[in-house]
């Protein structure tokens, strides 16, 4: 049970396993799950001009400009789902955006809590580059470390499983790149703020997912349901 508006960040490198671990914990602390790459590849598949522009970006494994992004995150946070607080992911990643997110959240008197996810280079590189999603409902898979019961079917729902454009090898190290010069600042900006938490994101989800109950309990953020997988 949540008594003020809670608002937990997921930092860490492109395939840490934030989406992953965001969609187990949403359910489990009923907070929504807002993602904004989910967000970008919805209106990318819905054609809308924010798609339009977004996917220029994304395929080159850069950052979508910060005015585009932050319109659609004030957009998402006006719903109504998210009044008692959200689980970001994969926002913010620039310094403009953290800034813009704390003017946003100055007014709610609400708690925030940045979790880091840490996974070695190696490790994340290999988890992007084996990943497939669901064209029909999102669900994630990795063709390795969590696949499906048959090659390229979703579980859920029977839909075709394709690999991300930008999770192509040559995107994946720009992506890396991105990230340590535009996104890794942030550690050290909630760090300053006594706002983060590192947790070993190199183990299998489970065992993630049960440090980071820990975290959260730690915070006084109890958990509403079981997690499940
Ligand atoms: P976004 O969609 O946010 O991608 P990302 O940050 O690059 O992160 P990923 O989704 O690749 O990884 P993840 O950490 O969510 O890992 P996952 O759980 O899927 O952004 C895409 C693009 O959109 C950006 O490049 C940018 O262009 C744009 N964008 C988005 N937000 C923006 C913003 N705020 N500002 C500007 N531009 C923005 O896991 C990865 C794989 O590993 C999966 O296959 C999974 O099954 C597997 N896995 C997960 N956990 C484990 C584990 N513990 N053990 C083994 N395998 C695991
Ligand atoms: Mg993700």
């Amino acid at each position: 049970m949540l008594t003020k508006q809670t608002y937990i960040v997921f930092l860490g490198p492109p395939g840490s396993g934030k989406g992953t671990q965001a969609r187990i914990l949403q359910k489990v602390v009923g907070l929504p799950h807002v993602a904004t790459g989910d967000l970008f590849r919805h209106n990318i598949s819905q054609q809308t001009e924010l798609g339009r522009l977004a996917k220029r970006y994304i395929d080159a494994g850069e950052l979508v400009p910060d005015d585009v992004t932050l319109g659609m995150v004030r957009d998402r946070l006006q719903q109504p789902d998210c009044a008692a607080g959200v689980i970001f992911d994969g926002f913010p990643r620039t310094l403009e955006q953290v800034v813009a997110l704390d003017e946003l959240l100055a007014d709610r008197n609400g708690v925030v809590l940045a979790l880091m996810l840490d996974v070695s280079d190696a490790e994340v590189t290999r988890r992007i580059t084996g990943r497939r999603v669901c064209r029909n409902c999102g669900a994630v898979y990795h063709i390795e470390f969590n696949p499906p019961k048959q090659a390229g079917i979703c579980d859920v729902d029977g839909g075709e499983l394709y690999q991300r454009d930008d999770d192509k090898p040559e995107t994946v190290r720009n992506r890396l790149y991105v990230y340590y010069k535009q996104t890794s600042p942030l550690i050290g900006y909630y760090f300053a703020k006594g706002l983060l938490v590192k947790v070993d994101g190199d183990a299998p989800p489970d065992r993630v997912t049960a440090r980071l109950l820990k975290v959260l309990e730690e915070h006084g953020i109890k958990p509403v349901m079981e997690p499940s997988y």
